[in-house]
């Protein structure tokens, strides 16, 4: 079994779908740590609903100790592969060279379109229908140091119907990145998607 950590900032429904793929047996895998930097969070609330180890770390609890306490969050429930899920904020370098290869990351958007700093939320659907773009979409992608740069595992398309607001693009892209996003994990478990695991797999 796959051992999965989530970083999430906010809802965490992206997270919920792969938690729920996970006991609908449909992807090999077990959540085992969630960490949120957002006390207040969703995805701290459907952790602890799902009996799934959670734990507020933030600049604020942790000041420049932060990279380290969430590395060892993560390492202490042997977490194999990092998914972000609505993580706001960036990582440290202590999880980035850990997990280097083993991060993933979901953008609402066909990446590198619509990506990079400040490309998060609202912004981003507003941002696609200002450019009058025909379609959208959703991308996995691998996590590097730059923001939503990483190697893309997967993507599909949505199209932008005439008369969208952002909030209806955006409820369309989330309903194709639950589903995406736990297929991509279904092809990574399977092996079809080959990411660097560790050796010494429990
Ligand atoms: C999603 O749109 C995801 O693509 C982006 O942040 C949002 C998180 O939503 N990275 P949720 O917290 O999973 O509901």
């Amino acid at each position: 079994m796959l051992r999965l950590g989530f970083l999430a900032s906010h809802t965490g429904s992206n997270m919920q779908a792969i938690i729920d793929a996970c006991t609908a047996g449909t992807l090999a895998a077990e959540p085992c740590v969630v960490v949120s930097n957002n006390s207040q969070s969703g995805a701290l609330a459907r952790a602890r609903q799902a009996n799934i180890a959670a734990y507020h770390l933030s600049a604020q609890t942790h000041g420049e100790a932060l990279g380290g306490a969430i590395l060892a969050a993560l390492q202490r429930h042997r977490a194999e592969v990092i998914c972000l899920a609505g993580y706001m904020k960036r990582l440290g370098a202590e999880v980035l060279t850990a997990y280097e290869g083993r991060i993933l990351n979901i953008h609402p958007s066909l990446l590198p379109k619509f990506g990079g700093q400040g490309m998060y939320g609202m912004r981003v659907h507003e941002a696609v229908l200002a450019a009058g773009e025909q379609e959208s979409g959703a991308t996995v992608h691998l996590v590097d140091e730059e923001y939503d740069q990483g190697r893309v595992l997967a993507q599909e398309k949505v199209p932008v119907k005439a008369g969208d607001a952002p909030e209806t693009l955006q409820k369309r892209v989330l309903a194709v990145e639950h589903r995406l996003y736990a297929a991509t994990l279904v092809r990574i478990a399977a092996g079809k998607i080959p990411i660097p695991l560790p050796h010494c797999r429990a």
